[in-house]
């Protein structure tokens, strides 16, 4: 079934809307329920199909998991496997997030490679240098990465760049390892700060998480937690850009609006009005926005998974802007579906130069990824007329409840499913 959704133009969305667990965490944490035997209990957690995905991975590997709305259940039994299973982490890449607890657990890991990705090339390098350090031997062996170690030993490791994912394996690996590890040009984002406090729960001996030096020392054990994941604050950011760009009124909640602060700063300077509370923040735009510049960066630079929504409002702004990419290398593919909607943006290089204009109109528009879509979705509640907006199962994959949502704010989306 290939779904897509009708996006009417020109309501103004206005309201309050509250944000489920981030995508981004939850399925770091319930990789992470792997370094613990017991019972693992997550809450907060959002309904999008990853989570199902990564149960899946879970029980290839001997866990019993349970679903129960935001609620997730690991029971971690003594033994686990160290293979995970070719097709259930082929469905996503993120399931990647295996390697570091399986080689902390087992002493040795197999996990297929996760394929190509419409965002650009995503290598494994840091992830396998990293745990190179900690005393595992990797390769790729017919289209697995194969960590392997006698034991693991804290070591000093200097990322090349604060990648997300390698943070996280070599993290995870660690807790478990003999000595001290140091962690050098880490990543810092709110999702790996939010697994680096269950680690903690867990019984991990980990400081400086959130600065770009991490230092773990490795315990004999950890025992199993309850857990609340952290707000999502791309799909939170995802609605203050709904706002600015309808000239809406939209109240967030369920996030902490520290982890948004330069996205909040940004839509101050195209003229919206924010105000933030401790667990959300209100966006209201009145005037046409005006145009400003963007460059994407890890945290807490502006965040690569936000780029097509600012894109989108940059469409519709007044002036012209330039748009950085700095993270992956492909991701302006959706930037043709924006000029059929008659957006006046020209790519060249990593950068996109944006002249806003006053109006576009409706035309049938390709998702390539999550949040392309939502970006195409953003520019489609602007545009006159009807945008269908195809291959939806990518938004899916990020929000839950999305076209609910919509419409509770005063939108008019509706949901086609052709068999
Ligand atoms: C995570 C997020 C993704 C977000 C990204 C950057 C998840 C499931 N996904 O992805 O939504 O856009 O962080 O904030 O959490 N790289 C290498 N070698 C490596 C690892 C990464 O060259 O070993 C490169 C990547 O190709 C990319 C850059 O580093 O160009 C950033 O990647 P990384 O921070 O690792 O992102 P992910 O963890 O894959």
């Amino acid at each position: 079934m290939k779904d897509h959704f009708l996006v009417t133009g020109g309501a103004r969305l206005e309201g309050a809307v509250k944000v489920d667990g981030a995508k981004n965490s939850v399925l770091k944490l319930m990789s992470a329920s792997l370094l613990a035997e017991g019972t693992t209990v997550l809450h907060n957690c959002p309904e999008i199909a990853d989570v199902p995905y990564m149960a899946d991975v879970l029980r290839g590997l001997g866990c019993e998991v349970e679903l129960e709305g935001p609620d997730v259940v690991i029971h971690t039994p003594a033994e686990i496997s160290c293979d995970a299973d070719i097709d259930a982490v082929r469905q996503f890449r993120a399931s990647v997030c295996v390697l570091g607890p399986l080689t902390a657990r087992c002493h040795r890991a197999v996990v297929a490679l996760p394929g190509g990705d419409a965002i650009g090339s995503r290598p494994l390098d840091m992830h396998q240098s990293g745990l190179e350090k900690l005393g595992a031997h990797t390769r790729i062996e017919h289209g697995c990465v194969v960590a392997q170690a006698d034991r693991l030993r804290g070591a000093s490791v200097k990322l090349d760049f604060p990648s997300v994912g390698a943070t996280e394996n070599i993290l995870t690996a660690s807790v478990l390892a003999e000595g001290t590890t140091v962690l050098d040009n880490a990543a810092r984002e709110p999702e790996i700060v939010d697994l680096c406090h269950m680690l903690q729960a867990m019984g991990a001996q980990i400081t400086g998480e959130g600065s770009n030096t991490i230092t773990v020392t490795g315990v004999e054990r950890l025992h199993p937690v309850e857990h609340t994941v952290v707000g999502d604050r791309i799909v939170a950011g995802t609605w203050a850009y709904a706002a600015a760009m309808t000239r809406g009124d939209i109240t967030v909640g369920g996030i902490d609006p520290a982890h948004l602060h330069l996205v909040l700063e940004k839509l101050k300077l195209v003229g919206a009005e924010v105000e933030t509370y401790p667990t959300g923040f209100r966006v209201v735009q009145r005037e046409r926005p005006t145009a400003v510049d963007y460059q994407t960066l890890p945290f807490p630079g502006f965040p690569t998974d936000l780029q097509p929504m600012a894109l989108a409002l940059c469409t519709v702004s007044e002036g012209m802007s330039v748009i950085t990419e700095n993270i992956f290398e492909s991701r302006f593919r959706f930037v043709d579906e924006m000029t059929r909607l008659g957006a006046d943006a020209t790519i060249d290089g990593h950068h996109v130069v944006v002249r806003g204009v006053e109006r576009l109109s409706s035309a049938p528009v390709w998702s390539s990824d999550i949040r392309a879509g939502a970006g195409l979705v953003l520019a489609g509640l602007y545009a006159d007329g009807v945008t269908q907006v195809n291959d939806v199962f990518h938004i899916d994959r990020g929000y839950p409840g999305f076209v609910e949502s919509l419409n509770a704010l005063g939108a008019t989306v509706k949901r086609v499913s052709v068999e």
